[in-house]
């Protein structure tokens, strides 16, 4: 595996593949890497004969008091496992590289009305910067296919809505969530769970379960959310939020019948967990 922190460099072995016609498939992240991202390489191998990963802890997604000096930097071993997960180039680019007219003077990109709501609603400014950097590693790498998880559900269609409003030619693929054996989604940021909250963890992803089969049973969203964040809260957790909104477009679904979009759901849920933001997602299909 090759490791590249240079942009031109980069370029170069993107127009050798693209000359020897090569499918390039891309997957971002921010490092500290776990089973979940491994998932994403596994997939984009999958779909294309070279994988790019980047890593990369993109300083315009973290709000003022967030986690971003804290966020874990691991770059040894995050190569170790990308190059056993079968990846061919990892681009770890520093931050004047990414933007080198600093972080204030670069051009951002705007998802109107997807930005705004959920996690958006309680990080202003964080998906702003999440499709600024996106679309920039999308331009730097230009791969036919990108690989993204569905545990950040908003991201990922935030990124679907960038690159159809921007008419990028890449294909955006989801992935499911990779979870521990007892339900906790993997993330980065369950490293800063200490064992007791580790241990309460799990009860994010036990309460979404318990609210798919609330909803399916007929209890309306509101007393579903209502009742969930109440769980959550019981449970050690202060919850942000829990909303019950539809897949295809995370808007709140009509009362029954509605559409078929008004039925296939996802509820979603963040809440924090001493240090952590722990955030969460389950399908729910009401037919
Ligand atoms: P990061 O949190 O490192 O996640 C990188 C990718 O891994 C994202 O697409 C995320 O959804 C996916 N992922 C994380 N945990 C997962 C899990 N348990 N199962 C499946 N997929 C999982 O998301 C980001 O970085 C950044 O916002 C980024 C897109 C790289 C832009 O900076």
């Amino acid at each position: 595996m090759e490791h590249i922190e240079r942009l031109k460099t980069l370029r170069g072995r993107r127009s050798a593949w693209r000359q020897a016609g090569l499918r390039v498939a891309l997957v971002p992240t921010m490092g500290h890497l776990h089973p979940g991202h491994l998932s994403l390489i596994r997939e984009a191998r999958a779909r294309a004969d070279r994988v790019v990963a980047s890593v990369f802890v993109n300083p315009l997604q973290f709000g003022a008091g967030e986690d971003f000096s804290q966020y874990p930097r691991t770059l040894e071993r995050d190569s170790d496992m990308l190059r056993d997960a079968g990846c061919d180039l990892l681009f770890a680019p520093s931050e004047a590289e990414v933007y080198p007219r600093g972080r204030e003077g670069q051009t951002a990109i705007e998802v109107p009305g997807l930005c705004d709501q959920l996690c958006g609603a309680s990080r202003p400014g964080h998906f702003r910067g999440v499709a600024t950097v996106v679309a920039k590693l999308l331009n730097m790498v230009q791969p036919e296919v990108a690989i993204f998880g569905e545990k950040d559900f908003q991201q990922l269609l935030i990124i679907r809505r960038l690159v159809a409003d921007l008419n990028l030619p890449v294909e955006i693929v989801g992935a499911p969530i990779v979870r521990e054996r007892d339900g906790l989604a993997m993330s980065s940021r369950n490293s800063y769970l200490n064992a007791a909250e580790r241990a309460i963890a799990p009860r994010l992803h036990a309460n979404l379960v318990a609210a798919a089969t609330r909803l399916r049973a007929g209890v309306s969203c509101e007393a579903v959310e209502h009742e969930t964040e109440q769980a959550l809260a019981a449970a050690g957790f202060e919850p942000d939020y829990v909303s019950v909104r539809r897949r295809s477009d995370l808007a709140k679904p009509a009362p029954a019948p509605g559409t078929p979009d008004d039925r296939a759901l996802i509820i979603l849920a963040a809440a924090r967990l001493g240090r952590a933001r722990l955030i969460d997602n389950l399908a729910c299909d009401l037919d």
